[in-house]
């Protein structure tokens, strides 16, 4: 197929992108680089540097967009709402607009688990209240409200995909943010010697061991079910799925996961909660699982550890 991948400079868009490509799509790629990096886009896609808001002469001729540009700091969104507001609803609204015109009917749109806050229960369904904490998770799940929309009115097929916690790597595509905010990323920067110890954030959580428990999903994993979810569109129809491994690890043993993996101390140092931070967020990927066939193949934590360590340690890109 002839598709458009925004954000596919980025850490999940150059993974899918490259994936894509691998399996003979013919792909090119919008963004604008404020957090992607070029060198990140994989060989064999086309490259057009821009917003997603003048998506017009790159969506010519496309069967289908994956959307992955967007802002996706929580904290960030806190500090500056409009930010996200504008980029990740007015840009996707923008774009949906440009998709209309061209006659561009499917996309596959990455949503995230922060559409559903502080949960009730775990693991999560995608039946469960949409109840965002901070104004990414809102923004985000504005999207699905419109994509539902869209769909009803104007015969779009969108399928949404609800990330739980991301990480590894896929060969040289790795998370590479200017600003990194993510658990594992920033475990491992201690075992390169670019940080002198991770911070624990919050050790008085009703878990175990009193930090966080998240569900981690190997990028390769959440990179296939773009492709499944491409297959499932179908015009008319707005589809949801979270996607997760359906464990649940706590931050402390994400830190004894890595300290084995690197062979590195990796001091941690406990601190105070993170403001925003649910204890436990763990998905049902059942509906996923039953509906598109997929399942984490790379599910163990010590494997996406390995992966993440592998391709920062060689530097590749
Ligand atoms: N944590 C630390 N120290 C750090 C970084 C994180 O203890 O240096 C903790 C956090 O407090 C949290 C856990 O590790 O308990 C995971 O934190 P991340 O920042 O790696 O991930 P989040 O669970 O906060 O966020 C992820 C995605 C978001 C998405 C959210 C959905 O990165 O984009 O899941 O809830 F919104």
């Amino acid at each position: 197929m002839r598709l458009l991948v925004t954000g596919g400079a980025g850490y999940v868009g150059s993974v899918v992108a490259a994936q894509l490509v691998e399996s003979g799509h013919e792909v090119t790629v919008l963004d604008d680089l404020s957090t992607g990096h070029e060198d990140a886009v994989p060989e064999g896609a086309r490259f057009v540097r821009g917003s997603i808001t003048e998506a017009h002469e790159a969506l010519a001729g496309v069967e289908a967009v994956l959307h992955f540009a967007a802002k996706s700091l929580v904290g960030e969104s806190v500090e500056k709402p409009g930010l996200y507001w504008s980029h990740n609803l007015g840009g996707t609204l923008a774009l949906l607009d440009a998709m209309r015109e061209q006659g561009v009917r499917g996309i596959v749109f990455s949503s995230t688990a922060a559409t559903y806050g502080e949960p009730e229960r775990s693991p999560i369904l995608e039946t469960d209240p949409t109840r965002p904490t901070n104004p990414y998770g809102a923004s985000k799940l504005a999207v699905d409200t419109a994509l539902t929309a869209y769909a009803g009115l104007y015969g779009l097929g969108a399928v949404s995909l609800r990330y739980f916690n991301v990480a590894g790597a896929y060969g040289r595509y790795r998370e590479r943010h200017a600003i990194e905010t993510h658990l594992i990323p920033n475990v491992l920067k201690v075992a390169t010697g670019e940080r002198e110890s991770v911070s624990v954030f919050g050790t008085d959580y009703p878990t175990d061991d009193g930090t966080c428990v998240r569900d981690y999903v190997h990028v390769a994993d959440l990179a296939v079910a773009h492709l499944l979810a491409l297959e499932a569109l179908s015009l008319g129809e707005h589809k949801i799925y979270n996607l997760g491994s359906g464990a649940g690890f706590s931050v402390q043993e994400v830190i004894s996961v890595c300290r084995e993996v690197t062979g590195h101390d990796i001091p941690a140092v406990l601190g105070a909660r993170r403001a925003g931070d649910p204890a436990v967020l763990v998905a049902s990927s059942e509906k996923i699982r039953r509906e598109l066939g997929w399942k984490a193949e790379r599910a163990s934590l010590r494997d996406i550890v390995s992966d993440a360590w592998g391709a920062l340690s060689g530097k590749s890109v």
